[in-house]
C-alpha cells in the first residue's frame, strides 16, 4: 500500500541498524528505476547505479563506509550491518560541475523513498572511502562515484524533532533511540521576501 509522498518523505529518517534479512533484488531494481526516471538538468542522465547484493560484496563495501557522528559505531555491529548498497556513478564526461551534484541528490531522495514505501530503510553516503569502492566493484575511471545508499530493513526508530536552541547534531538517548533535531519551519520559510512571514 502505498502512503503518499508527503507522508512518505515526512516519515523517512536514516537508518544504521538494520535487520538480519537480505533486501529483494527486484525492490532495490525498482529503486534505481525510480532513479533513472528522476529530474536531471537538461536530461543529461549522466548517473549509472551498481547495485550491491551479493552478500561478500555487501560486506566489503560496507568496510568503506563510515557511518556519521553519534552513531559511528553503527553499522559495525555484527547482524546489524547494511544488507544491499546501491552506489551512484556519473559518467565524468556527461557529469557537470554545477548540476551533477543536484541530479546526484534527486536520484539518492528517489531511491530511499522508494526502499521506504517497501519497508526498507536507507542510509545516504558521503564520507566513503571511493578509490576503494572503485576497485571492490571494478568501476572504471572515468566514473566519478559522488554517493553510496546503505539499504536494510530498519531495526531503529530514529526520530525527528524541532531543535532547541539551534544544535543539530544528532543524538542517542538512554534507550538507544537516535534523535534527529530539525528546524522549524518558521525558521526556514521567508514569504515573498528574506525575512517575511
Ligand atoms: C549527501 C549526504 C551524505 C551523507 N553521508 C552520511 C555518511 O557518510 N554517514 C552517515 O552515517 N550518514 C550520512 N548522511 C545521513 C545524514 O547524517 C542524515 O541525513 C542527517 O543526520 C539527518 O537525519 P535524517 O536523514 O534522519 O533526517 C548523509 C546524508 C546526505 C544527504
Amino acid at each position: 500500500m502505498g502512503m503518499g509522498a508527503y507522508n512518505l518523505i515526512l516519515k523517512r529518517r536514516t537508518i544504521r541498524r538494520f535487520r538480519d534479512k537480505s533486501v529483494p533484488l527486484v525492490l532495490l531494481k525498482k529503486c534505481v528505476n525510480a532513479a533513472r526516471v528522476s529530474p536531471s538538468a537538461r536530461n543529461t542522465q549522466e548517473l549509472e547505479f551498481i547495485i550491491v547484493h551479493n552478500k561478500g560484496q555487501a560486506a566489503k563495501v560496507n568496510e568503506a563506509v563510515r557511518f556519521g557522528g553519534a552513531v559511528r559505531e553503527k553499522g559495525r555491529v555484527q547482524g546489524e550491518e547494511p544488507k544491499a548498497f546501491i552506489i551512484i556513478i556519473a559518467d565524468r564526461a556527461r557529469a557537470s560541475e554545477e548540476y551533477t551534484g543536484p541530479n546526484v541528490g534527486i536520484a539518492a531522495e528517489a531511491i530511499t523513498l522508494a526502499a521506504l514505501e517497501a519497508g526498507v530503510g536507507s542510509c545516504i553516503m558521503g564520507a566513503i572511502e571511493r578509490e576503494k569502492i572503485k576497485g571492490i566493484l571494478g568501476i572504471p575511471n572515468n566514473y566519478a562515484l559522488p554517493l553510496a545508499i546503505a539499504l536494510g530493513y530498519p531495526k531503529e526508530k530514529p526520530r525527528a524533532g524541532e531543535t532547541k536552541g539551534g544544535k543539530l547534531d544528532y543524538w542517542v538517548d538512554e534507550k538507544g533511540v537516535l534523535h534527529v533535531p530539525k528546524r522549524s519551519l518558521g525558521e526556514v520559510m521567508h514569504i515573498d521576501r528574506f525575512g517575511g512571514k
